[in-house]
């Protein structure tokens, strides 16, 4: 029996080579079209965006065919195996343009939840408004994470070749991991504690999670949901009785204009090229719009926030004309975000545009 495998057989061939002087040295000069680049520092340091040029800024519209990960720009030699699990290959699938400026940002404005949040600052606070924050943080720890799980599902799909979408996609999950912990620990923080799931919101998510393509997946969290949150953070100031919930609010809201900003991008570098397919974006938000609307009305989601708008109990009324306010802006905006990405979404809308409260209550 053979002392070693052929694999180890010929690393000592090689080896023997070496010791004798003869080194192959065929690397050095593999890739003349990709030597020579220099890159500089911009304001913010030295992003993708100063190192993707030139050579290494030639994103191809079809992914490279070796199915490797070998980095976009080297040369790849012939017998370099196909990792068989890239089946994305179509740029207008994934790309968008603002995906490196995206990724130099997120990695130059990462918080943390440990000190970054005065958590000094808690005040013991009437019980009902506790319960309402809790309650409130309950829900949005259930959902932060899908925009973890989402892209996570499709990353490992993604062609090497786009390797800045996949890089902001990194940060994104990030970010997500940050929002879920911030807002477990808010609840947990306070003498409260978790409060009640929501059925509804698992319905959104699991449209999310189960869509049947990247972009579809995406125009729904990205735009739809994601959108929806960053005006709640933008908007919600007086969801937060204390600095602690301001602080946390505004940083996430750093993080999701990002994961927002990506999302109207992409779908509209799709529709650019596949404006056909604009009725699938059209029926998943037909999905996503139902989810949603209920989701609003739920009673762990919508009576704690009514609470926290009119600060206490007594004023839940007016609160609930607050809560009304926001949904009109959340609605407004997402209708200019795919406004924005090319598509007209308000005639289709099966949503009312505003919440009828006062009518209702008169
Ligand atoms: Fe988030
Ligand atoms: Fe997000």
């Amino acid at each position: 029996m053979a002392k070693y495998t052929p694999a180890v057989d010929m690393g000592l061939d090689r080896l023997s080579e070496m010791a004798r002087g003869n080194f192959d040295l065929a690397w050095m000069d593999s890739n003349p079209q990709g030597w020579g680049h220099e890159s500089k520092p911009g304001p913010a340091g030295l992003g993708l965006v100063q190192i993707e040029t030139g050579h290494y800024a030639k994103i191809p519209e079809t992914g490279s065919s070796h199915g490797s990960m070998a980095p976009r720009g080297c040369f790849v030699p012939e017998d370099t195996p196909s990792l068989g699990i890239y089946d994305m290959n179509d740029k207008g699938e994934v790309w968008s343009d603002n995906a490196a400026k995206l990724y130099d940002e997120a990695v130059t404005r990462q918080w943390n939840s440990a000190t970054d949040v005065p958590w000094h600052k808690l005040e013991k606070l009437p019980d009902e408004i506790e319960k309402a924050v809790c309650q409130m943080c309950t829900g949005l720890t259930e959902v932060e994470f899908v925009a973890g799980d989402m892209p996570a599902k499709w990353m490992c799909h993604i062609n090497h070749d786009f390797h800045e979408i996949k890089l902001f996609l990194a940060t994104q999950i990030m970010d997500e991991a940050r929002h879920m912990d911030v807002f477990r620990k808010r609840a947990l923080a306070n003498g409260g504690g978790l409060l009640m799931a929501s059925p509804s919101q698992e319905e959104l998510l699991a449209a999310i999670l189960q869509a049947p393509n990247y972009t579809t997946a995406s125009a729904l969290m990205h735009i739809f949901g994601e959108g929806f949150v960053l005006t709640l953070f933008r908007t919600g100031e007086f969801l937060a009785p204390t600095e602690v919930e301001k602080t946390i609010f505004r940083l996430c809201m750093q993080d999701e204009a990002r994961h927002v900003a990506y999302g109207v991008k992409h779908l509209k570098y799709f529709l650019e090229r596949y404006p056909e397919r604009v009725e699938e974006i059209h029926s998943i938000l037909d999905a996503g719009e139902q989810a949603i609307f209920a989701l609003t009305l739920e009673p762990q989601t919508i009576e704690p926030r009514a609470i926290l708008a009119g600060n206490g109990m007594e004023n839940i009324q007016e609160g609930m004309m607050k809560l009304a306010f926001l949904y009109n802006k959340q609605v407004k905006e997402y209708l200019h975000r795919l406004k924005v990405a090319g598509i007209e979404r308000e005639p289709r809308m099966r949503i009312p545009k505003e919440l009828p409260i006062g009518e209702l209550a008169a």
